[in-house]
């Protein structure tokens, strides 16, 4: 033992004296971890691929009792729901000073929208639409999280999703493919940065790998069950681009694909992931999810579940500590080779020396930092810009909205309108509701008139008992604000709903506030798209506001009182009704696209074909008018670039800043393809009474698509190009591929 310690010290010396900065060769930093790796014990091995959570916090099922001893056994490598630079120090000296090698430990954490200072959920930052912004909050949310002995977030959630029943849509970028692209890249640079030896970046996951979004009848954890080719076009790509910007982990799914549990899938984890896009991070499981494929009924007992994991490529299991009880059992019957264990280990241990934890172990756990970083004012300075770029003007009847700062007396109603907890949405971290700014804190904060208030009911339940008082109090004021929603645990993780209207006794109150006469401004909070066509009908003006963090109340108030001039788009279309479900823009047309004269057309009997609001789809202050479409070429050839031109005019009297969104169509392919696709976007500010010519350019690449014999490319043929602010009202223009 003595000569272990002799050696042991020597090593980590070796280690820990090349900092990531001062070695950038790799060679040399696969001989240090190689010459750890020699030295290791399995069960050591076993043991940095092991993440148990914290007693901390508990975000799964169950808690693994006992992790303590499993730490100072050497056989847990990374644990999540441990925060705080005390607590995090304290765990890492354990492992530091009291196990044998005194590996440091990875400390992981749910750092979605935010760690103290809560951004909007990340569907309602994706209307925003304004990547810029998308890199800032998670670039902000790193910073939080490094000042409290973080290093690892489960973040970017990048799953599409193009059902509002599941709770889990809330997390990510929506329903488009493209646009979860760009917000996956943006999330991922924001997380990251350029040196995750930094003390203030993290090592970010993308998750959840895959297709998660896709679970039949929008019921959190169902059998996914699509097409190779919709896994590739439809809910691939994200992952791909979040590799591509250098991600370093990423995270198993629940679900099965095609029969198979994502965390046993071989063609995901191997055979995508890695003989195909060369993916050189490491693969964490979900909570679990290695002990559930015996539920699944895809393994039999411990040892196939373990076993069916490792060999499909995952790296590392989070807390069914499977890999703990069967792992070493698997090596020492020469059904697993000890190689591909080291192989997974020099994964995990090249991202623990590239956060500079072999250098300094204590790095992010520094109390006097995490006092100075939680909540600077310029933090929430940036989350209240996010909060209010990502708020979607829905309706504006009459111009009602922005209320002028002379309105005399407002009234804030509805079970929303104080809120606080509510507003920071499902996986907000440490956010604290008592930081949080409520809408009626935000509304008296902008000094306008007189502002009463009335509950009017609760979010949730059949009690009628705070209407009647709440239309008294309307009736005093010349308009209400009426805030209406879903409380924030009515999304996010296992937190479906088949009925995506209104909850509670909220659309008997909006009804009786409707019947007052007084101009109605609806400000929505909630999780996922709901389907409120008698609001549409009955309100003089909506605003999606999602769940805004810590900063919702003034955002809002920013946008209410005309400080700020909405500018946000859908990344989500809202359905009429439930029963549309799916409903998104790019469908296919079908051999018999809706014709209201022929009855034998795709369609319903009892609702239309299009959503309430379809996706892109949002309101301005102003109004934007948009001109033809020029095209440098009608007719382009593989290699070409065609470059399109569109002149968009604000004529109305605010400065405001658009969306401006680019589609193609391919009319014709050997597979059959979407009546739109987005392909480009950008986000301008114009003046009031300004025009401005935007040019977007398109390649082969941005029309191909994976073909009949799932090669990937583009086809000769002819297609339809669109511009404009929503997938919907658009202008048109065609070329032809040659
Ligand atoms: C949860 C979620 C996952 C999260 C993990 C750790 O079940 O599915 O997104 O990162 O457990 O909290």
């Amino acid at each position: 033992m003595k000569i272990l310690y002799t050696f042991i010290p020597c090593v980590l010396f070796v280690l820990c004296s090349c900092t990531p900065e001062r070695n950038k060769d790799r060679s040399s930093v696969d001989a240090r971890i190689d010459s750890l790796i020699s030295i290791m014990t399995l069960d050591e091995k076993v043991g940095q691929l092991t993440l148990y959570t914290s007693d901390l916090d508990v975000t799964g099922a169950h808690i693994r009792k006992g992790y303590l001893d499993d730490l100072k056994a050497g056989k847990v490598g990374a644990i999540f729901n441990a925060i705080g630079a005390d607590y995090t120090r304290k765990l890492q000296q354990i492992s530091v000073d009291e196990t044998r090698l005194g590996i440091p430990l990875l400390f992981g954490y749910d750092v979605v929208h935010g760690y103290k200072t809560i951004f909007p959920i990340p569907l309602g930052e994706t209307a925003s639409w304004d990547l810029t912004a998308m890199e800032l909050s998670a670039r902000i949310s790193a910073e939080e999280a490094s000042s409290v002995g973080l290093h690892w977030t489960f973040a970017p959630m990048v799953d599409v999703s193009r059902d509002p029943r599941w709770g889990r849509i809330m997390e990510g970028a929506g329903e488009d493919t493209y646009l979860g692209t760009q917000a996956a890249i943006a999330r991922v640079k924001g997380f990251q940065g350029d040196d995750l030896a930094a003390s203030n970046t993290v090592l970010a996951c993308v998750k959840h790998f895959a297709a998660y979004g896709a679970a039949q009848a929008g019921r959190d954890y169902n059998t996914v069950d699509i097409s190779e080719r919709s896994l590739r076009e439809d809910y691939l790509p994200p992952f791909k681009a979040a590799i591509d910007a250098g991600v370093g982990s990423i995270m198993t799914s629940f679900n099965e694909y095609d029969g198979v549990p994502a965390t046993g899938n071989r063609f995901l984890l191997t055979d995508i992931l890695q003989k195909e896009w060369g993916f050189t991070g490491f693969v964490v499981t979900d909570y679990t999810s290695i002990m559930e494929m015996v539920q699944h009924g895809i393994a039999a007992d411990t040892l196939s579940a373990t076993r069916l994991s490792f060999d499909a490529g995952v790296d590392m299991d989070m807390q069914s500590g499977f890999f703990e009880d069967k792992l070493g059992i698997l090596v020492k019957e020469k059904v697993v080779s000890e190689e591909s264990i080291n192989n997974a280990v020099r994964k995990v241990l090249k991202k623990k020396y590239a956060l500079g934890l072999f250098e300094d172990p204590y790095r992010y756990s520094n109390a006097a930092r995490e006092k100075e970083t939680l909540m600077k004012p310029e933090f929430l300075e940036a989350a209240r810009d996010i909060a209010r770029k990502s708020i979607v003007l829905l309706k504006n009847n009459k111009q009602t909205l922005p209320l002028p700062k002379s309105v005399k007396r407002i009234a804030v109603i509805g079970p929303l309108a104080n809120s606080t907890n509510d507003l920071l949405g499902a996986w907000s971290g440490q956010g604290e509701g008592k930081n949080c700014i409520s809408l009626l804190a935000g509304i008296q904060a902008a000094g306008a008139g007189t502002v009463v208030y009335a509950k009017g009911c609760n979010i949730n339940d059949d009690s009628l008992q705070y209407i009647a008082e709440s239309v008294k109090v309307a009736r005093t004021a010349d308009v209400v604000v009426l805030a209406l929603g879903e409380a924030a645990w009515m999304s996010g993780e296992a937190a479906s709903r088949a009925n995506i209207e209104l909850p509670g006794v909220q659309q008997k109150l909006a009804d009786e506030i409707f019947k007052t006469g007084k101009p109605v401004v609806v400000v929505l909070m909630n999780g996922r798209p709901l389907a409120i066509p008698d609001l549409d009908k009955k309100a003089d003006a909506i605003l999606e506001t999602w769940f805004l963090g810590t900063q919702a109340g003034h955002a809002i108030a920013d946008v209410l009182f005309g400080d700020y001039n909405p500018s946000g788009k859908l990344p989500v279309s809202f359905p009429i009704s439930v029963g549309q479900v799916p409903v998104y823009y790019n469908q296919k047309s079908t051999g018999r696209p809706f014709d209201a004269t022929n009855k034998y057309t795709s369609k319903y009997l009892d609702v239309g074909n299009e959503p309430l609001y379809p996706f892109g789809y949002g309101l301005s202050y102003t109004q934007f008018d948009y001109g033809e479409i020029t095209l440098s070429k009608h007719e382009m050839a593989t290699g070409d670039t065609l470059t399109v031109r569109c002149v968009i005019s604000n004529v109305g009297q605010m400065d405001g800043k658009e969306v401006v969104q680019l589609y193609v169509r391919d009319l014709v392919g050997s597979v059959t393809r979407p009546v739109k696709e987005l392909i480009g976007f950008q986000k301008i500010m114009i003046k009031a009474g300004e025009s401005k010519e935007l040019t977007f350019e398109i390649t082969a690449g941005d029309l191909s698509f994976y073909r009949l014999d799932m090669t990937y490319g583009a086809e000769p043929g002819n297609f339809q190009v669109f511009v404009g602010g929503n997938s919907r009202d658009t202008k048109a223009s065609a070329f032809s591929l040659k």
